[in-house]
């Protein structure tokens, strides 16, 4: 029972809290210039409103996919405002490419930051290109730039052609005329992964390593991969309990930090004994040469690993889901899933492999993971500050000029702009037709990059085009009719 002195000091604090609160909220209408929008207990990025249910008090992530038919009222807004009366910050959300562009096509210019809070678990490994803004940002790119070229799609298809037949071997597909497989999205994944980590980093991980009850490359980098998050989450003292996850976590997470160590010494020595000409310069080496104990001009080691894993993770998760999801669509549309393979069939007559010099011709296919990618972005959300007022021009609900103050969360998302009813026709259906007035272009002469940044918002470093080398092979060697 409470004494009414208690019960007295109680309510004070309620009251005292809820006063601050409202002021907060007001402060929070103000700074975006009451720019309507959802009210709900939590912000959605924050791990509270991760971790429960998307509910009308709590969008979390969920918001985007679930209500993406009826959220910026009913598609009537382009940009509106997110304020938690609870908890975290408010953030406002863009859901047009033409917002997008005047926000994000100029990121250098108007300095927008990556908000730190949200680059935690790509951090947990140190510094690096995906984490960083400005200054840093610039240095980390500088340096990674030169591992981005066709040599490195070359590579990717080489690499990819190889891991599937060792893949086909491994699994006993090689004399199935039908397969069933339960959980495509984890063989994608491991793809993806495996590729990425031979392409980009020489890393010795084959197929079978992966699922390997020893501690290997291939089996410490998806068991890191997987468990980030927890990671992050978990306090020491909770790896002292008989779980076995976190007992594995705790062995295999230094097993990796002194395999990167072993892996850096090995590839400076490489870099040291050889001519900077004849230097293959994967992303690894190019990493490791750019190493500099003060991390003025390049890299200290802390930031070489930060961006190994960077790189693994971000391109994994994506590339793999990617693919598995245009998997399900071709089996849900035989008449496109044909269509591909006469196409495939008609490029690799004979039986031969998939060339680098071949991709631009897999127009059709081409237009699927396009469109795949549209429906489902993998990168589903962008998010940066504000560091001076912006200005913005909408077209919905009105023209009009919208300012976005200093300091505010800005975020694009990636599912309301890829399914944008004033965009795109039929904006719910898998059309891949819809890309088809774009192939001409391409026969042109652009680059793939420059076909990638002009259609899709997509990543900006054009290594999602990595997963494109990926999936016309993958799909190529997996060739039998797909079906659910
Ligand atoms: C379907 C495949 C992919 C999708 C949809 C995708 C999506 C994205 C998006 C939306 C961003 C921008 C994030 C932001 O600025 O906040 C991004 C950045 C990035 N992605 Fe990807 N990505 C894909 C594949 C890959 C692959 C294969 C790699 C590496 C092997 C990769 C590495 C990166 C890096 C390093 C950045 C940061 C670039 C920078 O800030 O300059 N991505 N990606």
């Amino acid at each position: 029972m409470l004494t009414p002195t208690t019960k007295d000091f109680v309510v004070t604090v309620f009251l005292l809290i809820a006063v601050y609160r409202v002021h907060k909220f007001w402060e929070a209408l103000k700074h975006v210039n009451f720019l309507p929008g959802m009210r709900p207990l939590f912000t959605p990025l924050i791990p509270i409103s991760v971790l429960l249910p998307t509910t009308r008090w709590n969008p979390g992530i969920g918001w985007h996919w679930k209500w993406r038919k009826t959220a910026y009222f009913n598609r009537t807004h382009e940009v509106i405002s997110v304020i938690p009366l609870l908890l975290g910050r408010s953030v406002v959300y863009i859901s047009s490419l033409s917002v997008m562009k005047q926000v994000f096509g100029q990121e250098q210019k108007i300095g927008l930051n990556k908000p730190r809070y949200l680059s935690a678990a790509f951090m947990l490994w140190g510094d690096n290109l995906i984490a960083s803004d400005n200054q840093l940002w610039k240095r980390h790119r500088k340096i990674v730039s030169p591992a981005i070229s066709n040599r490195t799609y070359e590579l990717v298809v080489n690499e990819t052609l190889a891991t599937c037949k060792e893949l086909q071997e491994a699994e006993g597909w090689n004399d199935q005329q039908e397969l069933s497989v339960k959980d495509i999205h984890n063989i994608t994944r491991k793809l993806a992964l495996v590729i990425i980590a031979r392409c980009g980093f020489n890393f010795p991980t084959k197929w079978t390593d992966i699922d390997s009850e020893e501690v290997t490359a291939g089996r410490a980098l998806q068991t890191v991969s997987a468990t980030l998050i927890l990671r992050l989450a978990a306090p020491r003292w909770m790896y002292k309990l008989p779980i076995k996850l976190l007992r594995r976590m705790d062995i295999i997470y230094p097993w990796l930090a002194n395999y990167m160590d072993r892996a850096i010494a090995e590839r400076q020595e490489i870099v040291n004994n050889t001519e900077s000409d004849q230097l293959d310069c994967d992303l690894f080496t190019c990493l490791v040469s750019s190493l500099d104990k003060d991390g003025k001009i390049g890299l200290t080691k802390k930031e070489v690993i930060g961006n190994t894993f960077a790189f693994l993770f971000a391109g994994h998760e994506t590339t793999g889901s990617t693919i598995a999801a245009l998997f399900a669509f071709l089996s849900i549309h035989q008449g496109e899933q044909d269509k591909v393979l006469s196409e495939i069939g008609h490029i690799l007559s004979g039986g031969r492999d998939f060339v680098y010099e071949d991709f631009p011709r897999f127009k059709h296919l081409l237009a699927c993971i396009y469109e795949t990618l549209r429906i489902f972005p993998a990168g589903f959300i962008v998010v940066r500050e504000t560091t001076e007022d912006i200005f913005i021009q909408v077209t919905r609900p009105k023209e009009q000029t919208i300012c976005i103050k200093k300091g505010t969360c800005i975020a694009g998302d990636m599912v309301a702009v890829h399914h944008d009813p004033y965009v795109f026709h039929d904006p719910e259906s898998w059309i891949p037709s819809r890309w088809k007035e774009v192939y001409p272009v391409l026969e042109g002469g652009e680059t793939l990059k420059e076909y990638e940044e002009r259609v899709i918002v997509q990543d900006s470093t054009g290594l999602s085009a990595i997963s494109l080398g990926i999936g016309p092979v993958s799909v190529k060697l997996v060739r039998r009719n797909v079906d659910v």
